[in-house]
């Protein structure tokens, strides 16, 4: 096979059907569509070329930097699309939160640009959040960028209309499945392939899948996030399932360990539901049927992730204590204070008040006397015990209340008698008039 430009080797991934030894099920022939074979390592590859192709000639005729709000593997299809091409990139995100993925992008000279997400940006004069209007300025005509928008580009779904959705049915000699499963990030190979899939078969069942509530999973949206995705159309899935980043890892280590599969989070995710959603249809089958599921990208690029998660998989002691590891029994019962109880408590006890958010947002506005612990750090702290004297009393605050009923429930759990979670977040205490200053 011989090649003249790296992105032709885009798309024609391999279809790979999965041992029934290893999924169990006595029906239903499962296959994984291998995306993480995509030169630059995703399912994102053909979105990032789709996205850029038709404008490249005048981008590269004005100099255009190709601007992305993506923190994972878009940014990096469309990092190295633009080398390629004699491009700079630059990647906006709220938080890039995948160690390996910002040291790659660094590597490969894009500019990083990081700014609050809307929950944390509470700068009253200022009141929409600064990645929309950064993105508002990216619209504007004669902007000096490549935006490639893939949230509201439609070019990101038909790169799955037209690619990854036939190779499926042709793989499956001309038919469509029974099941597709996918993961759900900006929504556009779900639906492109789904699209496809639904033309050869009408019956077809279409399943999302997201992270669970307040969790993460690197590259795809949580269950309350989901909605509010340019390209979401809530007609094109039967269901949306959500999954823990723990259900995540589990797929993924049976598909690397037992199928040979170096899957990246969100394929485990997509196996994970796959099983868990056909394992009780699969029982009452008297024909056989087919399911496909998408492996969007590689294992490698989250190591320090999973590391976090299961210390024990690399020969460190596991650890209970994380936020993953809280019943909802004790997150229910965490304490939790309205803003007028808040403020009295801190008259008359003076708590030490912690600010989880990111230094961005705290630096635009806070409660006056609080300290800043991104929550990211503030588990580190709390991974070997109590960091806190047990004689003062910690408020937690956070954007909107969730994340600091946790960390208070994590704090009850390792025997601080005192901590109490802001309720509705620095939301809740702007919302009340609650006085908030500037760094
Ligand atoms: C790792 C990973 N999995 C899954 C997806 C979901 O793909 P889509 O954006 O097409 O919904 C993404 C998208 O960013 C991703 O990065």
């Amino acid at each position: 096979m011989r090649y003249d430009n790296i992105t032709d080797i885009i798309g024609q991934t391999p279809l790979l059907r999965i041992d029934q030894a290893v999924h169990g099920l006595q029906n239903i022939d499962l296959y994984a569509k291998l995306e993480l074979f995509n030169p630059f390592g995703s399912v994102k590859d053909r979105a990032a070329w789709s996205m850029t192709q038709p404008d490249m000639d005048n981008a590269v005729r004005r100099g255009s930097q190709i601007v992305e709000l993506s923190s994972g593997n878009t940014a990096k299809a469309l990092a190295l699309i633009a080398g390629i091409h004699g491009l700079g990139f630059k990647s906006v995100s709220n938080r890039m939160r995948v160690p390996e993925i910002k040291e790659l992008l660094l590597l490969l000279g894009a500019q990083i640009e990081e700014l609050p997400g809307q929950t944390e940006c509470l700068d009253p004069t200022n009141a929409d959040d600064p990645l929309t209007q950064f993105h508002r300025a990216l619209r504007q005509p004669g902007s000096e960028y490549l935006h490639t928008d893939q949230y509201y580009n439609e070019r990101n779904v038909q790169a799955h209309a037209t690619g990854t959705g036939p190779e499926i049915v042709e793989d499956l000699d001309g038919r469509a499945p029974d099941w597709f499963i996918a993961c759900v990030g900006t929504a556009g190979s779900s639906t492109g392939v789904a699209g496809v899939l639904r033309a050869h078969n009408p019956d077809i069942e279409v399943v999302g899948l997201v992270a669970h509530k307040s969790d993460f999973i690197p590259g795809i949206r949580n269950i309350d996030e989901v909605h509010e995705v340019g390209l979401f159309d809530p007609a094109v899935y039967h269901s949306i399932n959500a999954v823990t980043s723990d259900e995540a890892i589990d797929g993924m280590l049976v598909l690397a360990r037992r199928s040979g599969i170096l899957s990246g989070p969100t394929g485990g995710a997509a196996y994970f539901g796959a099983l868990r959603h056909l394992r009780p249809i699969d029982e009452r089958l008297t024909t056989r049927k087919s399911a496909v599921f998408i492996v969007c990208d590689r294992i490698e690029s989250y190591l320090s992730y999973i590391r976090k998660r299961r210390p024990g998989l690399f020969g460190g002691a596991e650890q209970r204590n994380t936020v993953a590891a809280l019943t909802d029994d004790e997150v229910r019962t965490a304490t939790t204070i309205d803003v007028e109880t808040a403020q009295r408590w801190m008259e008359e006890d003076g708590p030490l008040v912690i600010d989880l958010r990111s230094p961005f947002a705290y630096a635009a506005l806070h409660i006056e006397g609080s300290i800043n612990i991104v929550d990211e750090l503030f588990e580190e702290l709390l991974r070997n015990g109590l960091p806190f004297s047990k004689r003062r009393p910690l408020l937690l605050a956070c954007p909107v209340g969730e994340k600091s009923a946790k960390y208070a429930a994590l704090l009850t759990r390792l025997g601080h008698p005192d901590t109490r979670s802001l309720s509705g977040g620095i939301v809740a205490w702007r919302d009340a008039g609650a006085q908030l200053i500037r760094e």
